[in-house]
């Protein structure tokens, strides 16, 4: 399988833009991995999603994705939701923060718009909108995509090359704010090296 995808990314500054191309070389197969060291009760991707009618393909210029995906995870209906992404990047023995993080104080709220940072990776694609827009992630929603391409374009000022790490971590809590049991935590690793550009 191939484990490399193209990345595009754009450095725009206020009187030009540049465009460079670099190679992201995933670490796992299935693309998502677990986290390392979780407390009990948290759970990985497969706690969160079904994924077995989702189809991912890695190709030179993107991870192609199609089929559907079912919420598994087990939380209550008008549960708060609460999900954190951050990009890490390792350095000199440890994952250290980057400029990048999203904190979705109540996802629920903002899953379904397009302003949000993960609309065009993800929610945006979701062609039965109109029947899943009002069940967040509850356990049984389905969410079925057009095929696209999660054709990773950034926009940024820098970027490094080396080993990077997305980590996401949702979290649900009840009406009257205490946590459920379990929470969702994976991550996606991989290698990033500049071939052609600025
Ligand atoms: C879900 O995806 C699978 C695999 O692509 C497909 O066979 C099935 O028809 C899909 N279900 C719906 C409701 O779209």
């Amino acid at each position: 399988m191939n484990l490399k995808v193209f990345l595009v990314v754009i450095f725009a500054t206020l009187s030009h833009a540049k465009v460079a191309l670099y190679e992201l070389a995933l670490s796992d197969e299935n693309i998502f991995s677990a986290c390392p060291d979780t407390a009990p009760g948290t759970l990985d991707i497969h706690g969160f999603f079904d994924l077995s009618e989702c189809l991912t393909t890695l190709e030179e210029d993107g991870i192609i994705i199609s089929g559907n995906t079912t919420f598994i995870w087990d939380i209550q209906p008008q549960d708060r939701i609460k999900m954190v992404v951050k990009l890490l990047y390792f350095d000199r023995g440890t994952w250290s923060p980057t400029f990048f993080s999203v904190i979705a104080h109540d996802l629920c709220k903002s899953m379904y718009d397009s302003r949000q940072p993960w609309y065009p990776f993800w929610t945006g694609h979701v062609k039965n909108v109109e029947d899943v827009m009002d069940k967040c992630v509850n356990p049984g929603t389905k969410l079925i995509y057009e095929t696209y391409n999660m054709s990773p374009t950034f926009n940024m000022k820098t970027i490094r090359e080396g080993l990077y790490k997305v980590h996401y971590n949702l979290h649900a809590f009840d009406s009257d704010g205490t946590e459920r049991p379990t929470n969702i935590c994976f991550d996606v690793v991989g290698n990033l090296l500049k071939k052609s550009g600025v």
